[in-house]
């Protein structure tokens, strides 16, 4: 792992990894899987562009218009070829760019350890509410990208937006945007 990124990305690496293990303990969820996913989630962070292709094919024409946001799935990819079955922590991984799926709760603690982590220096605010409130966390932390990038006219992921919508129909957002 350590081999496959850069010597920085592999500092926020350990970061996450510590951050989601924390999150995924005070909130009675499986820190190991938790510390495991974050220590894999970006594996696929530092490939070329024309590799992340090859390992996420494109779904949809967001993927071919910003294969970065591929290196989730591409690294789900990797596991999968180096034999890792772990679904709780695969699906931890792939979503980590795009934002977990519904009832997957080792995946958010991952997604909001990878936006949180200290070394961002920002969002200090959702590290500190997911060690009480990881759905509201979660929910701060989608509808914030959302808006972000609604706000500039950038496209928002379909997984994103699903993520999204799935929040505001578990009554962690309000309905009626995005
Ligand atoms: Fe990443
Ligand atoms: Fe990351």
């Amino acid at each position: 792992m350590q081999l496959m990124v850069k010597a920085r990305r592999y500092d926020h690496v350990l970061r996450v990894a510590e951050l989601a293990r924390a999150i995924a303990a005070a909130n009675h969820l499986d820190a190991d899987r938790a510390y495991l996913a974050g220590i894999l989630h970006d594996i696929a962070r530092d490939l070329p562009d024309s590799e992340l292709l090859r390992l996420a094919p494109p779904e949809v024409p967001i993927d071919s218009a910003h294969p970065l946001a591929l290196h989730g799935r591409a690294a789900r990819t990797l596991l999968e070829r180096w034999g890792y079955r772990d679904e709780v922590v695969l699906r931890a991984v792939e979503d980590h760019t795009t934002g977990p799926r519904s009832h997957c709760p080792v995946s958010a603690c991952v997604y909001v350890a990878d936006v949180s982590e200290p070394g961002r220096g920002v969002n200090e605010d959702i590290r500190e509410l997911a060690m009480v409130d990881l759905e509201g966390a979660l929910a701060q932390a989608i509808s914030s990208k959302v808006h972000y990038l609604q706000a500039r006219g950038i496209p928002v992921h379909p997984r994103t937006l699903s993520a999204y919508r799935a929040l505001q129909a578990r009554g962690a957002l309000p309905c009626g945007d995005a």
